[in-house]
């Protein structure tokens, strides 16, 4: 076989897709400190690559104690949204190249939820938040003998707030849940939508009742931070203003 010529190295690598990217992670692990530090890794990747691929060289090649959730890789589960140069993202769905790679990219656990450990955080109140509103279909009567039919102007009605994937970056991101974890939160609240404007379902009123309290919708001061954050393209502060229009004019 004909050994390449430099010329042809040195054109080969000089064609190469990689860069070193630096990431700066807040770094969190109660056994070792109460306090968070940022540690920066100097990273080969392609810009081409998602944030998740460079999180995963970090954990793999460089330092394995590294924590962070992910399960799907493709944008489903829901599992790994962070704070990525200050803003709510999924890892997974998250271009290098999309995000300055030229700069440091910062990496840090969502707000408002407790840190675990590194970009871990305690979904326990998140999760109890979305069991309050009864996020399943509530009917009365006997069981049906066949299908419920609906119609496909029915069904369009809620057919946005069906694309959640429970990732908490609308919940997240509210200056209002920050301020105590009190707040439902928007990702409750689509998921409140969702089945109060489906036209099979009979539970809408007590779900509003549950968000009618100073707890509930009444909270969210419209600042769009969550239609801003959500990886679905979840018109979040637009269903949280309908579900306020069916407590007032009991219409849904
Ligand atoms: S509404 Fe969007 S941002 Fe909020 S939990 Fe669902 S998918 Fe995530
Ligand atoms: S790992 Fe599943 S949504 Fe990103």
């Amino acid at each position: 076989m004909a050994t390449p010529t430099m010329d042809k190295v040195e054109a080969e690598s000089a064609a190469s897709p990689y860069i070193t990217v630096t990431f700066r992670i807040r770094r969190f692990n109660p056994e070792v400190s109460e306090e968070a530090q940022w540690q920066d890794f100097q990273v080969e990747i392609d810009p081409k690559e998602r944030v998740l691929d460079a999180l995963h060289k970090i954990k793999w090649d460089i330092d394995g104690t590294l924590t962070f959730r992910r399960s799907c890789a493709h944008g489903i589960c829901g599992s790994d949204a962070m704070r990525i140069n200050g803003k709510n993202r999924l890892a997974c769905k998250t271009l290098i190249k999309d995000i300055s790679p030229e700069k440091p990219i910062t990496v840090e656990a969502i707000k408002g939820l407790t840190v675990l450990k590194d970009l871990v955080v305690d979904m326990d109140p998140f999760f109890q938040a979305y069991r309050d509103v009864m996020p399943f279909l509530i009917t009365k009567g006997n069981e049906p003998t066949r299908e419920r039919l609906q119609s496909a102007e029915d069904r369009e009605r809620f057919d946005d707030t069906t694309k959640c994937i429970l990732c908490a970056a609308c919940t997240s991101s509210c200056p209002v849940f920050w301020n105590d974890g009190q707040y439902f939160g928007p990702a409750a609240i689509v998921n409140a939508h969702r089945f109060i404007f489906d036209s099979r379902d009979e539970g809408g009123e007590q779900r509003l009742e549950i968000l009618n309290d100073r707890d509930g919708v009444w909270r969210c001061r419209t600042t769009f931070n969550c239609t801003d954050a959500c990886p679905r393209g979840i018109e979040v502060t637009k269903a949280i203003q309908e579900v306020k229009r069916a407590l007032i004019t009991r219409r849904f």
